[in-house]
């Protein structure tokens, strides 16, 4: 089996065996629910109404939001488990007209319609995980319509709570890992998310060549801590707050919005 085709597989079945618990996890963890708001934020202000592709859409949290919102939404995901999690949810919430769930990698996005969307979003790094994020980006713009725009956050190279946590730990090796020039193994659950770490003007080249430019960029989890710090978080739950907003003070500014556990970026088709 090629490498990437045993990647992706090894990706797959590492979200499938989350995909129950993932939502709840999820939404108890502040700092995330922070990033999932500010990423809907730029949604709803940059796409004022339409149809949304949404990429790797876990079991549904945006899409149900989404569709509240007024959007038609189809939502697609690579794990199988993930996407039965988001058909219950939104047949439960009664949204199943608005939103059209698909079992779908990103890299197989030529099977829906050419510009058939007036965006696409991606939360949480779904991007990271794509094996040939040129392709994918050729892709996405194939999908949408001329000034379409994607709105993605994305899993960043320079994590500076990160880098500090295990060079204070002594782990230089784990300090690093996301400068590795390749795909890194992430262990989740006992299984491998394959990841693939980008910085903004990485990320901006490979979707330049797509023929989109930037619209906007800004970090998440620059100052707060990243949202895997739960223990320190909670001990000290006024000092994130204070972070949290002082990221959205300065999470815009050129030579602080390219660093982060994530970046928020939107790119606009030309
Ligand atoms: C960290 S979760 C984010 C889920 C969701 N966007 C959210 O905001 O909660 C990453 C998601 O990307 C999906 N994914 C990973 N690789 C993918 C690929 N190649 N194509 C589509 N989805 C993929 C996973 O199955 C998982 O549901």
């Amino acid at each position: 089996m090629a490498v990437n085709e045993r990647a992706l597989l090894d990706t797959q079945h590492a979200f499938d065996g989350v995909a129950a618990d993932y939502d709840r996890s999820n939404s108890e963890n502040p700092r995330l629910c922070a990033m999932r708001e500010r990423v809907l934020a730029e949604v709803t202000r940059r796409v004022p109404r339409g149809r949304i592709l949404d990429l790797g859409r876990g079991p549904g949290a945006d899409d149900e939001a989404l569709a509240q919102e007024g959007y038609d939404v189809t939502a697609v995901d690579w794990s199988p488990a993930m996407v039965a999690q988001a058909r219950g949810r939104i047949a439960a919430a009664g949204l199943a007209d608005r939103v059209d769930v698909r079992h779908l990698g990103i890299h197989q996005l030529d099977e829906l319609p050419v510009g058939g969307f007036d965006a696409a979003c991606s939360n949480f790094g779904p991007l990271n995980c794509v094996p040939d994020l040129r392709e994918a980006a050729r892709l996405i713009a194939d999908r949408l319509v001329p000034n379409g725009v994607l709105i993605a956050s994305v899993i960043g190279r320079v994590c500076p709570w990160e880098i500090a946590l295990y060079l204070a730990r002594g782990q230089v090796d784990r300090a690093r890992v996301r400068f590795s020039a390749d795909a890194v193994p992430v262990p989740l659950n006992g299984r491998t998310v394959w990841t693939r770490y980008y910085s903004p003007a990485q990320f901006e080249r490979a979707f330049r060549g797509a023929g989109f430019a930037r619209v906007s960029l800004r970090a998440l989890g620059l100052c707060a801590p990243p949202p895997y710090l739960t223990g320190f978080a909670e001990r000290h739950r006024r000092l994130t707050g204070a972070l949290l907003r002082l990221d959205d003070l300065v999470g815009r500014w050129p030579g602080l919005r390219m660093w982060g556990d994530h970046f928020l970026i939107v790119l606009r088709k030309a």
